[in-house]
Parts: C-alpha cells; sequence; structure tokens
C-alpha cells in the first residue's frame, strides 16, 4: 500500500464507525444521482487505484477533538466554526497526498474539490469560499445533495435524524435553489420517487441503507 493510501486509512481510522459509514453512505448517493443525471462514468475517470473521490467528503473530521465530535451536532458557536475547519483539513490532506503520489492527481484534485466546498450553499450562503450556483464545482454540488440526504435518513443514535424518505426529499426540495443546485434536487427527487413507485432502486436504497444503519 502506498504512503498516500496509509494517510487516507489512518485519518478516516480516526473517526468513528458512525461517520464512516456517513461518509461511504453520502458516497453511495453521490453514485445514485450522478446516474439518474447520465453521468455515471465520471467516477471510473477519477479513482485511484481502487479508492473512489466520493467517499471521503468529511474526511477531514478525523482531525478534530473527538469530543467535539461526539457532541452529536449540538454545537456552541466556538464549536461550530471548529467544526467548519474540517473541510480545510480535509482538503490539505489531498493536497499533501497530490504532492506524494504521482499518479494520484486526478483523483486527488476531485477529492478534494468535495471535501472543501460541499458546504458551499448554492445561493452564495455558505463556506469556505462562499461560492455560489455552477461556481461550486459540480461534484460538490452532487455531494451537498447527497450529504444531506443522509444526514437526514440516517440514525444519529435515535436522536434527531431518520426522517421518512418522502420526509427527506421534502427537505431537499424546500432547500432547492438556497441550499442546493435545484437542478441536482429535482433529479434526484423525480428519480427517486419513480425508482419508489416503479421498486426500481428500492432494493438498492434498502440494501444500503439496512447495511449502513442498522448499528
Ligand atoms: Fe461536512
Ligand atoms: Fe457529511
Amino acid at each position: 500500500m502506498s504512503e498516500g493510501e496509509k494517510m487516507l486509512r489512518t485519518v478516516m481510522g480516526r473517526l468513528s464507525r458512525r461517520e464512516v459509514y456517513h461518509n461511504m453512505v453520502t458516497g453511495q448517493y453521490m453514485r445514485i444521482i450522478l446516474r439518474l443525471m447520465k453521468r455515471e462514468h465520471l467516477e471510473s475517470q477519477l479513482m485511484w487505484h481502487n479508492l473512489s473521490p466520493f467517499d471521503y467528503h468529511d474526511i477531514g473530521k478525523g482531525f478534530l477533538d473527538s469530543d467535539l465530535l461526539d457532541s452529536q451536532g449540538l454545537y456552541t458557536k466556538d464549536q461550530d466554526l471548529l467544526m467548519m475547519a474540517h473541510v480545510d483539513y480535509g482538503s490539505r490532506l489531498f493536497q499533501q497526498i497530490d504532492g506524494m503520489e504521482p499518479d494520484a492527481h486526478t483523483f486527488c484534485r476531485a477529492a478534494g474539490q468535495i471535501v472543501l466546498y460541499h458546504h458551499e450553499c448554492y445561493d452564495g450562503s455558505g463556506y469556505p469560499d462562499g461560492l455560489s450556483g455552477k461556481d461550486i464545482p459540480l461534484l460538490a454540488r452532487v455531494c451537498a445533495v447527497a450529504n444531506v440526504y443522509t444526514r437526514l435518513r440516517e440514525n444519529a443514535g435515535g436522536l434527531m435524524y431518520q426522517r421518512t424518505i418522502k420526509e427527506s426529499l421534502d427537505a431537499l426540495k424546500r432547500s432547492a435553489g438556497t441550499f442546493f443546485d435545484p437542478d441536482i434536487v429535482d433529479v434526484f427527487v423525480e428519480g427517486t420517487t419513480q425508482a419508489l413507485m416503479e421498486k426500481q432502486l428500492v432494493h438498492q436504497l434498502d440494501l444500503i441503507e439496512s447495511n449502513h444503519f442498522s448499528f
């Protein structure tokens, strides 16, 4: 295993099991969205060895204090600022790996964009750079939708999430054009609703969620 892969494994290893699953499930929803957008070919062009840039959006949390991560989203203002730094930490990690691994540039660039910009908002109110609209890289816009959908659906110790599919899709729709790229929300909501009706994606959705949320 190369040094870069070891670094990724080490930092992911600092995350709780729940957070590792959160990264993986978000990656799965990114794949579903890209498939609905007919852009599924993108991922194969971005792989490095067998690693996908879709599976690391919150890896920067591996550099944060574990007490902060354990507070389950109920943060003070100061904690919020510390938490927001996860995008910078993650992005720097991929820059570092890019500098060490000559064949990892495309992977690191894609992963770095997802990590750095997945909390940007379509209306420019997000962080770290306040990018808006299509200035936010496509994969980061896709990740923003996949990330929040995953958070809404996952079971965070029974605390505040685990909405139904319909409730979660409705929540995305309410934030289309403010938080999220409305075109991506449209594609995801329409595709998922249709799939539920046609029972096409249902098996896949069930599989992802039963594998990852039942602990
Ligand atoms: Fe994040
Ligand atoms: Fe996340």
